[in-house]
């Protein structure tokens, strides 16, 4: 009898070892966790600043992150637009990135941004906040339903291009859209549908290149465009900068 005692407390002895030492190990991941999102919470707070105090606004910016382009992402695109004076940004997208770009252009005294914007409801919330921030000069949203692209025996729906200006030479193209649920690669099509559009100096930015589905593009574009260059910029959802090599 003491025997079966026994092996029944040391069983219990090793459960309760067991869940401690589970308890345990999960305290130091929720601590790792909690260290690493207050690290990039405070970068994204610090880049928000930055975009603030480079831009002086009047008015406060719509929300970041999530569905919209994050703060890091948002002041790459605002240094290089300042610095490089772009005459004509094109987007894939629109929303916030439409407004700190158009103030760009506003800062800058010359320039334009054409934001190529699939759903007619956020094409509309774009150019109320353009309007918000009498920024309407400087940015216009084009309408460019989703429509089917064909490359080999594989369909694309992306942006009509209809509304674009035929002629036109990008200097800063900004690929933030469509959205990753329309297809895999769903990204893909800017570079067979604009990069022979591009200026000679021109630079091209691509948002969530830390996703799978970025990283398969870029390789892919790397593959079909070798005279563009591939660097990366160190934010949140990943970004990657394409640069024509001289
Ligand atoms: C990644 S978002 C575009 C973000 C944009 N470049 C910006 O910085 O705000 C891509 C597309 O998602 C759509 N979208 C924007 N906000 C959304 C939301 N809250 N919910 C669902 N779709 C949204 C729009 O059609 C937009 O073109």
């Amino acid at each position: 009898m003491p025997l079966l005692v026994n092996s029944v407390m040391l069983l219990m002895l090793l459960y309760i070892f067991y869940k401690l030492r589970a308890a345990h190990l999960l305290l130091y991941d929720l601590r790792d966790q909690s260290r690493s999102d207050h690290t990039s919470l405070f970068r994204q707070l610090e880049a928000l600043q930055g975009l603030y105090a480079e831009l002086g606004l009047r008015n406060s910016l719509p929300p970041t992150r999530g569905w919209a382009a994050s703060p890091d992402f948002l002041l790459e695109l605002t240094r290089h637009a300042r610095s490089a004076r772009p005459l004509t940004v094109v987007e894939c997208s629109s929303g916030i990135s439409t407004v700190v770009l158009a103030r760009c252009m506003q800062l800058n005294g010359i320039g334009k941004v054409l934001s190529l914007e699939h759903d007619p409801h956020f094409a509309a919330q774009t150019r109320d906040q353009l309007r918000r921030h009498n920024l309407q000069d400087w940015a216009e949203v084009l309408d460019a339903p989703l429509e089917p692209h064909l490359w080999g025996d594989e369909s694309w729906p992306w942006y009509s291009l209809n509304l674009l200006p035929q002629r036109v030479q990008i200097d800063m193209l900004v690929i933030d859209g469509p959205p990753q649920a329309t297809r895999t690669q769903a990204r893909y099509p800017a570079g067979p549908m604009l990069f022979r559009r591009l200026a000679a100096e021109a630079t091209v930015f691509l948002d969530d290149a830390a996703r799978a589905d970025e990283l398969a593009i870029l390789e892919r574009w790397r593959e079909e465009f070798p005279s563009l260059q591939q660097s990366a910029r160190a934010c949140e959802k990943g970004c990657a900068v394409l640069t024509k090599s001289i």
